[in-house]
This record gives C-alpha cells, sequence and structure tokens, in this order.
C-alpha cells in the first residue's frame, strides 16, 4: 500500500512539475477532487481496518487507547420554528457535486435532541427487547435484522452479562456514555422510534447546524474512536454536530433540485450511486478535520453490509440523532438514565479503563444493564 502511495505521489509530482499553466488549469478540478477523494479512501481504510480486527480472535490493537474522562451533557430538546430554509453548498471552496445546487426546502417546526444518542440510551432499547419486536421497525429493515440474526450493534458481543466493543484499540467493555455507532439505518430508524422519536432529515440537521462552529473528535484527535462530549469543552447548547460518528438521517439519498453531474468521467463520481441509499451527515472520529463542512453529504445503503466491500463510500462510525414527536419518553428509557456510573464502577473492579467514562466511579455497583436482557 505504501509503495503505491509513493508511485502515485512520484508521479503526480512529475506531472505537475513538467506541466504548463495551461495544463494545470485544465488538471486543477481533477486532483482537488482526487485529493478529497484520497481522503476518503483513508478514512475507508481505518473503518476496513476495524472489520477486519474485529474478526481476528488475536484482538490485535492497532493504536492504543486515548484516554479521556467526560460527563455527557444532558440531553435536552432543542426547538426550531418552521421556515423557508436555504440548504446546499453556495460555492465558495471546494465541495462535491452532491452539495450543489444550494436550493430552498421548507421545514416544519421541529425539536432537535441537543446530543448523540449514547451507548446505554441504546442499551434501553436492546434490553427493552427492541431486537425483538418488529413493531419498531420498517419492513425491510426487519427483514434483514431476521435474515442476519442482529441482536445487538456491530461490534457489540455479550459475555456474562457484560457488553463489550471492538475498538482500533482492541476489545473493551461498552462505555455507556459514548455515542453509539455502528447501527445500521435500519437500527437507527427503530432505535428513534422506540424512543417517540424520529430522525432528523438532512434539512432539519443543516439548518440546526447552520451557524455552530465546525468541532468535534476528528481524525487528527488521534482517539479513532468516537467520544462522548462533555459541557466543559462544548459550551453547546448543541453538541456532537461533527466528528465521532456520522449521523444517520431520514434523506434518501438524491439529488437537490437542479442537481447535474459533472461531465465526463468525473460524472460518475456521486449521481450514478443515487440509489437505494441515505444520507449521513457530520464525520466521525476518522474524518479529517479539514475534510469536514456544513453541506458534506455521505451516503450509505440502509441496511449492513455483508462484507467490507471494495469501494463503499466512506463511512465512518454511524449514530443516531433523533426528532422529538412527542414528550414524553417511554418507561423503558428512564429506567437507564443513572447507567453511565453504575458501568463505570464495573469497569474499574475489572482493572479497565473507560475511555470517556465519568469522574463518578466506585459507586459500588454493577452494570444492570446487561443482565436485564
Ligand atoms: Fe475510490
Amino acid at each position: 500500500m505504501f509503495g503505491y502511495r509513493a508511485y502515485v505521489d512520484k508521479h503526480m509530482d512529475r506531472l505537475l512539475r513538467a506541466s504548463d499553466s495551461r495544463t494545470l488549469d485544465r488538471a486543477e478540478p481533477a486532483v482537488v477532487l482526487g485529493i478529497h477523494h484520497e481522503q476518503q479512501h483513508q478514512e475507508l481504510i481505518l473503518t476496513n481496518l476495524k472489520h477486519a480486527w474485529a474478526a481476528n480472535p488475536l484482538h490485535p490493537v492497532y493504536r492504543e487507547a486515548v484516554s479521556e474522562a467526560a460527563v455527557p451533557p444532558r440531553r435536552a430538546w432543542l426547538t426550531f420554528p418552521p421556515r423557508l430554509a436555504s440548504i446546499g453548498h453556495d460555492g465558495s471552496g471546494f465541495a462535491f457535486d452532491n452539495e450543489l445546487p444550494r436550493h430552498q426546502t421548507w421545514l416544519h417546526g421541529f425539536q432537535l435532541a441537543s446530543r448523540l444518542a449514547t451507548n446505554a440510551e441504546y442499551q434501553g432499547f436492546v434490553a427493552d427487547g427492541g431486537y425483538d419486536r418488529p413493531e419498531f421497525w420498517l419492513s425491510d429493515g426487519w427483514a434483514a435484522r431476521q435474515v442476519q440474526g442482529w441482536e445487538a450493534p456491530l461490534y457489540w458481543t455479550e459475555e456474562n452479562g457484560e457488553w463489550s466493543m471492538t475498538t482500533l484499540a482492541g476489545p473493551r467493555l461498552l462505555c455507556p456514555s459514548e455515542p453509539v455507532c455502528h447501527v445500521s439505518y435500519y437500527e437507527a430508524d427503530a432505535f428513534a422510534r422506540w424512543a417517540g422519536a424520529r430522525l432528523p432529515t438532512e434539512a432539519e440537521w443543516e439548518i440546526a447546524s447552520s451557524d455552530v462552529p465546525l468541532g468535534g473528535h476528528f481524525l487528527e484527535a488521534g482517539r479513532f474512536h468516537p467520544a462522548a462530549t462533555t459541557a466543559a469543552d462544548d459550551p453547546g447548547p448543541i453538541y456532537q454536530l461533527y466528528g465521532d460518528v456520522w449521523q444517520w438521517t431520514a434523506s434518501p439519498y438524491a439529488g437537490y433540485p437542479g442537481y447535474a453531474p459533472l461531465t465526463g468521467a468525473l460524472g460518475e463520481y456521486n449521481g450514478k450511486f443515487m440509489c437505494n441509499q441515505f444520507v449521513l451527515r457530520g464525520a466521525s472520529c476518522v474524518t479529517p478535520r479539514g475534510h469536514t463542512r456544513l453541506t458534506y453529504r455521505n451516503f450509505f445503503p440502509p441496511g449492513r453490509p455483508l462484507a467490507v466491500q471494495r469501494h463503499p463510500p466512506c463511512q465512518g462510525s454511524r449514530m443516531i440523532d433523533a426528532v422529538r414527536q412527542r414528550s414524553t419518553p417511554p418507561p423503558s428509557r428512564r429506567r437507564w438514565a443513572n447507567s453511565s456510573r453504575t458501568c463505570s464502577a464495573a469497569w474499574e473492579r475489572r482493572g479497565r479503563n473507560c475511555l470517556a467514562s465519568t469522574s463518578t466511579t466506585r459507586t459500588g455497583r454493577r452494570c444492570s444493564m446487561k443482565s436485564r436482557r
């Protein structure tokens, strides 16, 4: 792989040095697009590496974990009034063609969760029999769950009542305060439905994010794993819009009104994939910060890939963000309100570090979530 990279660098360097200005002007759009595409593949390499690690019984470690204590802020529901909104890239600086053109869309009023859904909240769904209750699932999602035997997010495993997950730092106990990740669209949708909410549309996500500075845990943080947010390092009131995990939206991946694919070979870049996929927004913990922007549209099929595909769209972690439709959470969700404290204690007794655990440890209580499944 490094040999191939050196080969490409060498020949690109030779091309750029030997070209006159007219040739450079002509080559620039493709070269810039190629650099951004390279970034997508670098993210994908780490994603696929994790997939390979998870299947390896020797539990390899790619990089040691970065320790970080965090107490996620309490989730609030932020209100956005009805409006005629404009979304999409405005044409200044680089953007993929699927982010264009900027256009108007009508938004009904909505309430958006102030932060990502956590592992603890998702465990509530698992413990409440969410994977065995078809009423929460789309028909296609339920069929996929049945055929593939899903009982929890990808990379989660249960042993003796305790949940663990694969990370690029090896397997470790599930950290309840981290954002849930590696859930398919079907799982994200079912979870949101169980919680009395739904996934946001990409227009809702973009409007909610439009005035928020680009911040979060990106590739440069060196974590290679999503982190819990803290009120200490983020003033809020809305958190985790970028970084950590790509966020599923309820929007099918299609061209914006007036969209036209690029001409020539570059026309195959995005337009040909606008079918049977859903849009994800934000970025992940393995996305370079400079690759991230408000109008970025990632996309992926709604199920889990049956195998690592040769060339899927860049896909980091996946997550849930919910738009509230009713005001009262179901009783089963309230049950796990303080779960992060109990799990932290369980980890400490096992001599492991919770990367995003709280300082409220040693409560002397076992995590009860896993044993209640
Ligand atoms: Fe590619």
